[in-house]
């Protein structure tokens, strides 16, 4: 089946975040958008039948989430992913980010730590500070070219630093780690130690390159379940971001109470019309489109990976394991960040996100966006080679 991911779409003027904030933020016309977590590809044929059906109906009314919702999720975590969510486990939140502020709330007071690693999804940093919480950082180690957790480090922040809740990003953007079971089970298992909840976003988890496994949090063991909350979405796999749709799964009922009673206090209800029906025709039906999205998006890393090697050694891949997010490390250029973007932006006309936008730690890497047309992808490889080199 071609599912046309060829097929180059013109999305200015469609109050799209990617493409239509291009002159707010200064870039030249023409350039290529790269940065936020969205894909150029539009979603499964199934959805949009779906989509276009109930738009046609007319009637845009109070919806629930009902039995045949619950079963295409399960459906889709027992297939797909490798656990089975049990039905009363799930909740649906407008997102990931308001669920992971939810949970902050909910689960800790204002002066409690809250522990990331950094460098990460920005959000989570925001939320922590926002909400009165105190930022704790444990740093990925990055040597020789890959990332990993410094055990040690984590284990003194959770015993010195009143740590209460961890946001593990997994598999982990921007740095995209696939985390191992011996890496989650030892994470898992110093959080029960100290008493800490663990927040496991797994957004990205559709994401996975050939030779990698996903391993979910639910697949740690009994006593794992029972203090975590597994934050899983179709935005990022089916490309429905804009609809706005999370579901969270949280095992344990007291922490589900909790988590429940805040979203209570926060006003919301019910999940959107279209994106309940567009989740699920995502997971009953999706399933080929995603294999053959994998696939395409090997093709354009594959693409990218051979044009640094050849032209621009400079740079380097850190090899993704999963996620359409790929991390680029500039400092071989012996540039800072503001020259790398000045070229990028005013040059190459190449919109990427800045790496200390992830935290200080990102500091002189660059984050790409690869879900895009080929033709995209190879022109944006040509700019960045060719504007680089030396
Ligand atoms: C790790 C991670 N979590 C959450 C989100 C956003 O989720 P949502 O749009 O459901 O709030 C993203 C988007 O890029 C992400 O990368």
């Amino acid at each position: 089946m071609n599912y046309g991911f060829d097929t180059v779409i013109n999305r200015f003027g469609t109050s799209c975040v990617k493409y239509d904030l291009l002159s707010e933020y200064g870039y030249p016309p023409g350039t290529i958008p790269m940065w936020v977590a969205d894909m150029d590809f539009p979603a499964p044929p199934e959805v949009r039948k779906k989509l276009a059906e109930l738009v046609e109906l007319g009637m845009y009314g109070y919806t629930m989430m009902d039995e045949a919702y619950k079963d295409a999720v399960i459906g889709w975590f027992k297939r797909r992913v490798g656990y089975t969510p049990e039905r009363e486990w799930i909740a649906v939140t407008p997102g990931v980010v308001y669920a992971v502020a939810t949970a902050i709330r909910a689960l800790t007071e204002p002066g409690d730590g809250v522990l990331i690693q950094r460098p990460v999804y920005h959000p989570f940093e925001r939320l922590v500070v926002a909400n009165g919480r105190k930022l704790v950082n444990n740093p990925l180690i990055y040597q020789n070219g890959k990332y990993s957790i410094d055990f040690n480090d984590f284990e003194h922040k959770l015993k010195t630093e009143n740590v209460k809740l961890f946001i593990l990003c997994s598999p982990h953007n921007p740095v995209g780690r696939v985390w191992s079971a011996d890496e989650l089970k030892t994470l898992s298992g110093l959080c029960r130690i100290y008493g800490v909840t663990v927040i496991s976003d797994e957004i990205h988890c559709d994401f996975i390159y050939p030779g990698n496994r996903f391993v979910p949090y639910a697949a740690l063991g009994e006593a794992a379940l029972e203090n975590c909350i597994i934050c899983t979405a179709p935005s990022k796999t089916f490309n429905l971001a804009g609809l706005q749709l999370a579901n969270i799964f949280i095992p344990n009922k007291t922490l589900r109470d909790k988590y429940s009673a805040e979203l209570w206090r926060a006003g919301y209800g019910e999940p959107g019309f279209l994106a309940m029906h567009a989740c699920r025709a995502a997971y009953e039906h999706g399933a080929p489109w995603l294999d053959a999205l994998v696939k395409y998006l090997s093709g354009n890393l594959n693409l990218l990976r051979t044009a640094l090697q050849e032209k621009l050694p400079a740079v380097k891949l850190v090899e993704p394991q999963g996620t359409y997010l790929a991390w680029l490390d500039f400092s071989g250029l012996g540039m800072d960040e503001n020259e790398v973007v000045d070229i990028l932006k005013h040059k190459a006309k190449l919109w990427f996100d800045k790496g200390s936008k992830f935290g200080p730690e990102g500091t002189g890497f660059q984050r790409v966006n690869i879900a895009c047309p080929r033709s995209v992808m190879e022109e944006a490889v040509d700019r960045l080679t060719k504007n680089f080199e030396r």
